[in-house]
């Protein structure tokens, strides 16, 4: 068995006879003496290999990336290499044992250069790089902190299924045939809300688990089809308790991985607020800029765009960034404007700030308008102002991505911050243009504030919700909200939903029968294991964080999944291929 960590030999060590395994890194032949970085999971210690030995030739041939077990004696090196931790001793190998043979690898391991695409066919060999390495040992160390943590409030790790009913709302769901009900099928789970909520019927008062989910839905950068969520509920608990209990689990996160004392409580922000400053329900507030509504203030501007988005009960959006004016040429005005389309905003306009506001669409503005901008947006000299109009999500949306690239494009993000904030109040409901109809912000079972009860069928748009959202550095890192937990709310819930009672007993009956038998009052949060090591290891790529990801095309490049199946497999299943799509896939 392999007892010695490589990087753990030290100039005390000298003297010692050690017996090593690895890989063999980088390669040096001096002729007649030949030097090998070897390799393990902790790091790299260099061995000398001298003509002496029996096997000299076989091992200066040796391939990179070979398995060797070496035995030798530490000894003090002549000329130390600081860059490395056992940069002061070397191993004086007495043997080599060649334990496999590596051929030519397909791509060079330290050089980042290689396509990810190639990196993920040979994921297995990526591992061994120390950029993904470091990484999944960080995810581990975040993962064995929480559970520490959570063990220590008396939380209980409970598993719950993967094959589980399909339900409506929320993403799509991955789909499982069932080979003993054919023309049945179940669904992978999206989360564990159905279940974790039934622990707490069943008494089990605080629940957690590293959990696996599945959504099939487009997939962005941090975005998989197959995530891990930290996933708790807690019983006889408020709004708040979830908050305390999850700001402690961030405290000690960041302390066990980064050693860093994180300031408890975080900031609250009403949902409303977040919009109307950010642009995003998930604000990166590690800089200042923000959005500013001026839709009364430019009530009777003479500015026809404006007048016309206004008649339509629009939003005037507006944005100031410091001290910049000289910085937007023309030709960056309109690359601005080209990226503001792509959020469904026409146009974006602007004014500069010189000794009074000038060029842009200043020319409609009077000047008690002009005075009022700039007293309501604190302007001075330099400064450029941005407006956008157009329904007010959209406006609010396009100018807070408008916000976050300006950020990027002129550095102004501290990238060592870590700003955590809470985003609370969040609307029970969303309309949602593509169904026609208000769907849940969250999901079915989030309970709304005890005094919008009622508007949940009489003033949907304006019902708030017992939900937040933990966001830290402009990710949303983790959701969640208190539950209902009285039948005639729920029911009131799925009807405002417009599922009929049928539709609501088909789908959850055997849900809304439990909450019949002594429910206690619940909530809880799940967090988004990936997210969460993605910022503490700076990465902006989700798959970086995963030992075997999906592809954007939710494809496995290593193992070829998704496949076809045998057609006996189908058969088996009761499940027909359609020719048009089996020609498609051919
Ligand atoms: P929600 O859907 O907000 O809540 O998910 C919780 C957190 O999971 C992460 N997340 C994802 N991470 C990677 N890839 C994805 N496709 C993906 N989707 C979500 C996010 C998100 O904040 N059951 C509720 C939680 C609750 O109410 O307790 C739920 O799943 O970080």
């Amino acid at each position: 068995m392999k007892k010695i960590e490589n990087n753990t030999l030290r100039l005390e060590n000298v003297g010692e006879e050690v017996t090593l395994y690895g890989w063999i890194g980088k390669k040096r032949d001096l002729g007649g003496l030949f030097f090998l970085d070897l390799r393990d999971r902790s790091g790299i210690v260099q061995v000398v290999v001298k003509e002496s030995l029996s096997n000299y030739q076989e091992v200066v041939s040796l391939k990179n990336e070979s398995v060797i077990k070496v035995i030798g004696t530490v000894i003090e090196r002549v000329s130390k290499n600081k860059k490395i931790e056992t940069g002061d001793i070397e191993i004086d190998a007495k043997e080599v044992v060649i334990l496999n043979e590596a051929s030519d690898i397909p791509f060079e391991l330290q050089n980042a250069t290689a396509l990810e695409d190639t990196r993920l066919k040979y994921r297995y060999l990526d591992l061994r790089r120390d950029e993904i390495k470091e990484k999944l040992m960080m995810r581990h160390k975040i993962v064995t902190s929480i559970r520490s943590y959570l063990n220590s409030l008396s939380f209980l790790e409970i598993e719950t299924p993967i094959l589980c009913l399909s339900t409506p709302e929320g993403a799509r769901d991955y789909l499982v045939p069932s080979r003993v009900n054919k023309g049945k099928f179940y669904a992978l789970p999206q989360s564990p809300q159905i279940f974790k909520q039934l622990l707490m019927i069943g008494g089990m008062e605080r629940y957690y688990q590293i959990a696996k989910c599945f959504r099939d839905e487009d997939l962005r950068a941090d975005r998989q089809p197959e995530f891990t969520q930290v996933d708790m509920e807690m019983s006889f608990v408020e709004e708040e308790d979830v908050m305390e209990i999850v700001e402690g689990l961030m405290k000690k996160v960041f302390y066990d991985v980064k050693g860093m004392d994180i300031k408890t409580p975080f900031l609250r922000m009403p949902y409303q607020e977040a919009m109307e400053k950010y642009g995003s329900d998930k604000p990166d507030l590690r800089f200042d800029m923000t959005l500013s509504n001026v839709t009364s203030l430019l009530k009777d501007c003479s500015f026809d765009a404006f007048q016309t988005v206004l008649k339509e009960n629009g939003y005037l959006n507006a944005m100031v960034v410091k001290k910049k004016m000289n910085e937007f040429s023309r030709k960056k005005i309109e690359i601005y404007q080209d990226y503001i389309k792509t959020y469904g905003i026409p146009s974006l306009y602007f004014v500069k700030v010189e000794q009074e506001l000038t060029g842009g669409i200043s020319k409609f503005f009077s000047e008690e308008e002009k005075k009022a901008l700039t007293d309501t947006l604190d302007l001075s000299e330099g400064d450029i102002v941005f407006f956008v109009a157009g329904r007010k999500k959209t406006a609010q949306t396009a100018l807070g991505e408008l916000r976050l690239k300006i950020a990027k494009d002129f550095n102004m993000i501290d990238q060592d911050a870590y700003k955590f904030l809470w985003v609370t109040d969040f609307p029970v409901f969303e309309y949602s243009e593509e169904e026609g109809r208000y769907m849940a912000c969250h999901h079915p079972f989030t309970a709304p504030k005890d005094e919008d009860v009622e508007k949940l069928l009489t003033d949907k748009e304006n019902a708030k919700a017992k939900a937040y959202d933990i966001v830290l550095n402009g990710y949303e890192v983790g959701g969640g909200s208190i539950r209902i937990h009285q039948g005639e709310v729920q029911k009131k819930m799925f009807s405002a939903l417009g599922f009929s009672e049928e539709e609501a007993k088909e789908k959850f009956g055997f849900f809304l029968e439990a909450f019949q038998y002594g429910t206690p009052p619940h909530g809880g949060l799940a967090i988004g294991l990936e997210r969460l090591v993605m910022i503490l290891s700076n990465t902006t790529n989700i798959r970086d964080v995963i030992a075997f990801p999906k592809t954007a095309s939710a494809s496995d490049l290593m193992s070829d999944a998704p496949n076809k199946v045998d057609s006996k497999q189908l058969e088996e299943l009761g499940i027909e291929i359609k020719r048009a799509i089996q020609e498609l896939s051919d």
